[in-house]
């Protein structure tokens, strides 16, 4: 019977009692607690958060599941299936010797993980597989902690990495989200507009974190629209969100978010990258750089801006440019 019980558990189940297991093994693990204290983190938020340690032994789920060859432990990519040719199948678990970050979805199910190495080593972080429950470019991290606080404060954050989320709640900006290791999708937006109207992109200052932020980009204009805003904020290039409010502390990280630039102003940033604009040339480039982004806007008045901006911007008449996008001219038919 309690066979048939376990066999009858949903993978978020299965997931949930997985970091019921991480947190008593972070309890029992001087050099998590360690790690985490060197981190900065308090045992407030590590709970907040439900973080854990998977410990470093092969089998330590083991303890956790009446069976550990449950099928469902390796759907649910807790558990690592190998059956090699000629040789006994292997069974392991995937996060070893790892902080775990558990994601949950709006609902507050646990959908999957991400586990930190405690020192250096490849890879830094190691994350769930997509499995039923868990597809990578439409979860965001953090999504059910900061989902009243995003209410609240008419905004979200969107940053890189589970510790930005992790701190930046911590020291008082609770309205932050992750994405997970994978750059900003369409998806991920239409997901956020359920709960605001207002993104913030918080990208590392890093080159890494500057292309984010214009693949961000790319992801936003299709959703841009009158009453909806996004800003992308860049912090400067050593820092990521969670070293900059470390060093800065809140009330300059505040200050980066107020002057955070509109996506009016990246779209020009992004278009006139390496642009002259002292030059017909140069301007002629950033306008055919700007154009592809330009027409990724819906219709409507942001759409209409833009184009009698490019056009100051870009040295022509908005009847010259619009002509020659075949677009019509803003006011007229
Ligand atoms: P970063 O390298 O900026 O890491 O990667 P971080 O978040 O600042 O982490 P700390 O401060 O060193 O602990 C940003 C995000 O990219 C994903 C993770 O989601 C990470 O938080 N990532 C990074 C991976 O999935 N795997 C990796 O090996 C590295
Ligand atoms: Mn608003
Ligand atoms: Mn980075
Ligand atoms: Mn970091
Ligand atoms: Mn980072």
């Amino acid at each position: 019977a309690a066979k048939a019980r376990e066999q009858r558990l949903s993978l978020t189940d299965v997931l949930a009692k997985a970091m019921g297991h991480y947190r008593d093994q972070l309890k029992r693990s001087d050099r998590a607690i360690a790690y985490l204290k060197k981190r900065g983190l308090t045992g407030t938020i590590a709970a907040r958060f439900g973080l854990g340690y998977a410990p470093p032994g092969s089998h330590a789920l083991a303890s956790a599941y009446a069976r550990y060859d449950d099928p469902q432990l390796v759907e649910a990519g807790l558990v690592i299936h190998k059956q090699e040719t000629g040789e006994e199948e292997r069974r392991y678990d995937r996060f070893r010797d790892r902080i775990m970050f558990p994601i949950r979805n709006p609902k507050g199910e646990v959908i999957g993980f991400g586990g930190r190495i405690l020192d250096s080593g490849e890879p830094k972080y190691l994350n769930s597989p997509e499995t039923p429950v868990f597809v990578k470019g439409r979860e965001l991290y953090g999504l059910y902690e900061a989902r009243q606080a995003m209410r609240e404060r008419g905004h979200v954050l969107v940053t890189e990495g589970y510790m930005d989320v992790v701190a930046l709640a911590q020291l008082g900006v609770p309205n932050a989200v992750a994405t997970l290791g994978t750059a900003c999708t369409a998806d991920h937006i239409a997901k956020l507009m359920r709960f605001t109207d207002a993104v913030v992109f918080s990208f590392d200052g890093d080159t890494a974190g500057r292309r984010a932020a214009s693949r961000a980009l790319e992801a936003v204009l299709p959703h841009a629209s009158d009453t909806r805003s996004f800003r992308f904020l860049f912090l400067p290039p050593e820092h990521d969100p969670d070293s900059f409010i470390r060093a800065e502390g809140r009330e300059a990280f505040e200050r980066c978010i107020a002057e955070a630039i509109p996506l009016s102003a990246q779209l020009m940033a992004v278009a006139a990258a390496d642009c002259d604009l002292a030059t017909p040339e140069g301007r002629s480039r950033m306008l055919a750089q700007a154009r592809p982004l330009f027409e990724q806007l819906p219709d409507g008045l942001l759409q209409a801006q833009m184009l009698n901006e490019l056009a100051q911007r870009g040295g022509l008449s908005v009847e010259v440019l619009a002509g020659h996008w075949q677009r019509p001219v803003p006011g007229k038919r």
